[in-house]
């Protein structure tokens, strides 16, 4: 048997062994690794369930990010941006301290202050990164929105938040086609309450005239300094799909989540002052925050963004951005890794991709066929494969490898172990340590730094949503199992979220989208497996009686696309006469998934009418769709 390990020689028990200890005093030694403006005076205050890191100490993300590196490092690159059409832009680390002040002054100037939110909806351009900067700078809280959301999800978004400034751009690019971004937040504008103004980066010619133009901030200062905030001041909101109907506003502070970060992206990536580090996550969602629009800062990093689709203009781009820019440490999804697979396992051969040293995965279960692929065609059997667990929530990583902290060995489909410092478990369902080998619910039962301060305006929903299924112990909703060796193997969700394409989508957001429409009664939305994105959608939906579903399918996607985004977009949309349920009345979506999948229905004792099944059966063997999915 094949034997994987993460081989790049480094050694630090000291770090594994310190958490294994007072990992309170140990999470208090990383965070003397960054600057403060004032010591903290208490390292954790646990006030069950919620945590507060390096109370009392003062401390700014965007000053350890830029200021710091002001003396040795203002000429290397900090982003190397390419755009779809293969055009590229480098942006220092000096030219990023500008940047972020400038912009930190036109947000001031707009009246924006510490504690205000600001909605952040742009394409994966620098501009992004400097605007979350410049707010962080002032104390701001930034909410970014990813740019396949909808208007609704965006006014949705920046009403709950009570954002006071929006920064958009007039488009962006992707799949060669242009994604009118103005248009869509014009349409939001119309719904937001309390949006005062909006900033627009101009890519192409027109802007709304009441706008105010990106270019302004070369009519402001370069000098803004870092307002010292609180450590445990907030940094971000960030908008997350759950179990119930509305986005939920996941919090995030300061001081903690910056030690976690910095922590993590050392020990799990070998940072090195030569690395060129290329991460394929979108600024929108949380990786694109903690490791592509910080982290590698503190750190005093090169990365390489990118704007457009890692398939475009074909399955050998994401190669192509590799050799181009001489990428050593690239960290992706599953979804991409199985897309580029499946369309040329060997294509990555035409490429000189000899300065890879060290691969990452994020976002959803990886396959072992394509983490061995990862590892012996694209890291040519040289490169550690490191497969990174963690979730919006706990801001950065929770279960990975760490290349650049211990040698162990790795199995492929494993995330390994926890990070030093967290205590995790699988519980079974009556919350006793589950065997080894055995299926159950992941759960940690310490307060980590990067761990969310609550959820916004809904402080119960935090209780209920993270600590109620386990009293006492943080609960992700993950299925796991821990075999003999203490190794983590992460078996996707126990609820009822969904994971396309990684991203976070929840059923009950689409099926309260889905009955909104006048003529549906019911809906139920399930996921189904897909050999690519992890993930498809399927849609059920019973109309109101007397309805006609002539066209139907194509008004419910439409209705989707524009409340959610193109993101929810559902892959099959079922009318069917009637869902089947239990005799309380809820609705059996398991039963539809084993139709769907053409798995061996179980037990249907409880059931209300079965004979609703056989008219899902009828429609799904109409469409060609059961047993063959
Ligand atoms: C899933 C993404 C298996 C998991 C960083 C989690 C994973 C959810 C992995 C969080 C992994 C994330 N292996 N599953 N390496 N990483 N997940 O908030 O179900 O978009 O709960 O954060 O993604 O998704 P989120």
């Amino acid at each position: 048997m094949e034997v994987y390990s993460t081989n790049l020689g480094r050694s630090d028990p000291s770090i594994r062994e310190g958490a294994s200890g007072d990992n309170v005093q140990f999470w208090d030694e990383q965070a003397r690794l960054l600057h403060w403006f004032t010591p903290w005076k208490e390292t954790l205050r646990w006030n069950p369930p919620f945590a507060r890191w390096f109370v009392g100490g003062t401390t700014n993300i965007s000053y350890n990010a830029l200021d710091i590196h002001q003396d040795d490092i203002a000429d290397k690159p900090a982003i190397i941006w390419e755009g779809e059409d293969g055009t590229s832009q480098t942006v220092s680390y000096g030219t990023l301290y500008l940047q972020v002040q400038k912009t930190a002054n036109l947000l001031k100037s707009l009246g924006v202050r510490k504690g205000d939110r600001v909605t952040i909806y742009l394409p994966m351009i620098p501009e992004i990164i400097v605007s979350m900067m410049a707010c962080a700078r002032l104390g701001a809280v930034h909410t970014v929105v990813f740019s396949g959301f909808s208007a609704k999800s965006l006014a949705d978004r920046m009403n709950d938040s009570g954002s006071t400034v929006l920064i958009t751009a007039d488009v962006g690019y992707r799949r060669g086609r242009i994604i009118p971004l103005a248009q869509t937040a014009q349409e939001a504008l119309k719904s937001s309450l309390k949006i005062r103004h909006t900033i627009m980066v101009q890519r192409q010619d027109g802007i709304p005239s009441t706008w105010v133009p990106w270019t302004e901030i070369n009519n402001k200062s370069d000098k803004c300094a870092a307002e010292p905030v609180e450590s445990t001041d907030p940094l971000f909101i960030l908008y997350t799909s759950g179990t119930t109907g509305r986005p939920k506003g996941v919090l995030h502070g300061t001081g903690g989540y910056m030690t976690h970060i910095h922590s993590t992206f050392r020990w799990a990536f070998d940072i090195q002052d030569t690395d060129i580090y290329h991460c394929t996550a979108d600024v929108g969602w949380v990786t694109g925050h903690s490791y592509v629009a910080y982290a590698p800062f503190l750190c005093g990093a090169t990365e390489v963004m990118y704007e457009g689709a890692p398939d475009h203009p074909n399955p050998s781009r994401t190669w192509q951005i590799l050799e181009k820019h001489k990428v050593s440490i690239f960290y992706t999804t599953p979804t991409a890794l199985r897309m580029l697979m499946r369309h040329n396992a060997m294509a990555a051969k035409s490429y000189n991709l000899s300065s890879l040293r060290l691969l990452g995965s994020v976002g959803e279960p990886i396959n072992p066929e394509v983490w061995v692929w990862y590892h012996d065609v694209i890291g040519d059997g040289r490169c550690p494969v490191i497969d990174t667990w963690w979730q919006t929530e706990t801001g950065g990583m929770l279960i990975s490898a760490l290349p650049g902290l211990e040698s162990i060995p790795l199995k492929p489909g494993s995330g390994t172990l926890p990070i030093p410092g967290i205590d995790m478990a699988v519980l079974d369902e009556n919350g006793k340590t589950a065997p080894p080998d055995t299926k159950g619910y992941l759960v940690v039962r310490n307060p980590w730094p990067g761990m969310m301060l609550t959820l916004w305006g809904d402080e119960q929903k935090y209780r209920d949503t993270y600590w109620s299924r386990f009293p006492d112990y943080y609960y992700p909703g993950d299925y796991a199992i821990q075999d003999k060796d203490g190794y983590m193997w992460l078996l996707g969700r126990a609820d009822d979220i969904l994971k396309v394409s990684g991203h976070r989508i929840g059923t009950a957001e689409l099926e309260s989208c889905l009955v909104s429409h006048k003529k549906v009664a019911e809906s139920a939305v399930i996921g189904v497996p897909d050999e690519i994105r992890g993930e498809g959608i399927v849609v059920f939906v019973v109309l109101r009686s007397g309805m006609d579903g002539m066209g139907m399918e194509s008004e419910l996607e439409k209705i989707i696309v524009s409340q959610i985004g193109t993101v929810a977009r559902p892959d099959a949309i079922h009318i069917v006469p009637i869902l089947p349920k239990t005799r309380s009345g809820k609705i059996m979506r398991r039963l539809l998934k084993s139709l769907v999948t053409g798995k061996q229905i179980g037990d249907l004792t409880t059931m209300e009418e079965p004979g609703a099944l056989d008219e899902v059966r009828r429609i799904l063997q109409d469409c060609g769709c059961d047993e063959s999915w």
